[in-house]
């Protein structure tokens, strides 16, 4: 077998040059040996690594050319070793080691070559890897502390009555496993008590997975929230996905904005919270997934289950804790604290020079209704720090809109204590009436039992502005 023949017809095309050159080169310097580990070709390219020429090398045994040669495991075994590190010379080679069979199949020799001439190319893809590793593995401890750092209780500022209840019933929850739901306003910190009662709970160091259920086209949500098996519907990834239930295995999944979310998906979400076993999109093998749930939703979801939109099972199965969330003109008594503490958070990372808040803004900040709450606050106070130019943030740095709900100095004020009090008592009672009237004068002065002058001249008494709320 090892006798010189003509060339097999598939190799014909070659020429000897091409022949010697796919074989001689110095990217491969192939050896190779015969089935008794005898030399019957060597690289010239190898010389200056052996220290033998090509003839001498010939017709000699492998472990004299090679002395940590492990070619003869390969005749022994007839596996092939590949991507294996070797010690040539003085550096490190990533080399393969082939076995060669005739057409029977009958090993008949092994061929060695390199795999990788320049590896130290590849020891730097190795080490750029290692470092990427470290870096990612820090950014995920950081990001953890990050979100650590912002969902600590202390972060949600407020302890008015309405806040002292939505924390209690927070904290009562972070102790428990059982499924959570906030409702509340936009921007009444939903997602900071989620968020908080994920990481002061036991699933604190798992993953806090947050999915807007309102932001992802509903024929997708499935797929997102339970994943699916390869080929599950056009445009699936070959390889399949896991869902967002999966990802959250061990910690906490968050569903914002549940109350978008479509009725069929609502039962499936129902069946994988009671069995806590997620079924892929496309696969029949249901999965054990280990989560907690934390429901969020702007809605009101009585009103949603009374048209039919939200169904009444899950309603009652998510609200074992139910958080809300009070909007900011319900607790007036704690907007200074949390206009202050936003401040100083946006002072700090824009790094600029600490302001304080006039007290014109801060009387305009408890009147003001605040549609989107202290997101809305926030964004106020950033535009403010902007614009102020003083040390103080004033009426004029705030939205045109907002610098209405000015309180004007009351003119004439009342003397003495009893006169005191009745102008407390009837300035509130007015300011009431125009609320429940939406400014509109002469239903409050029929409200209040008087006649539309009286209304106006009370109103210029006590400065009271009347813009429609
Ligand atoms: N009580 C609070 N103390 C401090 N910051 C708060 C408080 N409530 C909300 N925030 C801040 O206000 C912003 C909005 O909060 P969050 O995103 O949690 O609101 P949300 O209720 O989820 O709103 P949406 O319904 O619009 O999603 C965040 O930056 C949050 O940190
Ligand atoms: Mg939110």
């Amino acid at each position: 077998m090892w006798t010189k023949t003509e060339l097999p017809e598939s190799l014909s095309y070659l020429t000897p040059q091409l022949i010697e050159a796919l074989i001689d080169n110095p990217y491969e310097c192939p050896v190779v040996i015969d089935d008794r580990g005898v030399v019957r070709f060597m690289s010239r390219y190898n010389e200056k690594l052996y220290g033998l020429t090509q003839t001498e090398a010939l017709g000699k045994h492998i472990t004299e050319v090679i002395k940590n040669t492990r070619m003869p495991e390969v005749l022994n075994t007839g596996v092939a070793q590949i991507g294996k590190t070797m010690k040539l010379g003085n550096k490190y080679r990533i080399v393969a080691r082939i076995p060669l069979r005739d057409k029977e199949g009958k090993l008949i020799g092994v061929l060695g070559k390199l795999m990788f001439h320049q590896p130290e190319k590849i020891r730097d893809l190795y080490f750029q890897l290692e470092v990427l590793k470290e870096q990612l593995q820090y950014y995920k401890q950081e990001v953890n502390q990050l979100r650590k750092d912002q969902c600590r209780w202390e972060g949600i500022i407020g302890d008015s009555p309405l806040m002292l209840i939505a924390k209690k019933e927070a904290s009562k929850a972070a102790s428990s496993d059982a499924p959570v739901l906030i409702t509340g306003e936009s921007g009444t910190g939903k997602e900071l008590f989620a968020s908080a009662i994920h990481y002061s709970s036991k699933r604190a160091r798992g993953p806090f997975i947050r999915v807007n259920c309102a932001a992802i086209p509903q024929e997708l949500l499935e797929s997102e929230l339970f994943g699916y098996e390869p080929g599950a519907f056009t445009g699936a990834s070959s390889k399949g996905k896991p869902g967002k239930f999966e990802l959250a295995h061990g910690g906490t999944i968050f569903l914002d904005e549940i109350g978008d979310m479509p009725f069929s998906t609502q039962v499936k979400l129902l069946r994988i919270i009671q069995e806590k076993e997620v079924e892929r999109v496309g696969s029949t093998k249901p999965k054990k997934v280990d989560f907690r749930v934390i429901a969020a939703t702007n809605k009101d979801l009585s009103e949603e289950m009374k048209r039919g939109h939200f169904r009444s099972d899950l309603f009652f199965r998510l609200k074992i804790f139910h958080i809300t969330t009070p909007p900011l003109r319900e607790i007036v008594e704690d907007i200074p604290k949390i206009a202050y503490s936003l401040l100083s958070e946006l002072i700090q990372r824009a790094g600029r020079p600490s302001k304080r808040i006039s007290k014109e803004v801060m009387d305009v900040f408890k009147r003001y209704p605040w549609p989107g709450n202290v997101r809305e606050m926030k964004n106020v106070l950033e535009r403010a720090l902007y614009v102020a130019e003083r040390e103080e943030i004033a009426l004029e740095d705030l939205p045109k809109e907002m610098q209405g709900f000015m309180e004007i100095p009351r003119q004439r004020a009342p003397s003495g204590p009893l006169k005191e009090a009745v102008a407390v008592a009837e300035r509130a009672s007015i300011e009431e009436a125009l609320k429940k009237a939406k400014g509109n004068k002469a239903l409050a002065s029929r409200l209040l039992g008087i006649h539309r002058t009286a209304l106006y001249q009370k109103l210029k008494r006590y400065g009271i502005r009347t813009s429609p709320i």
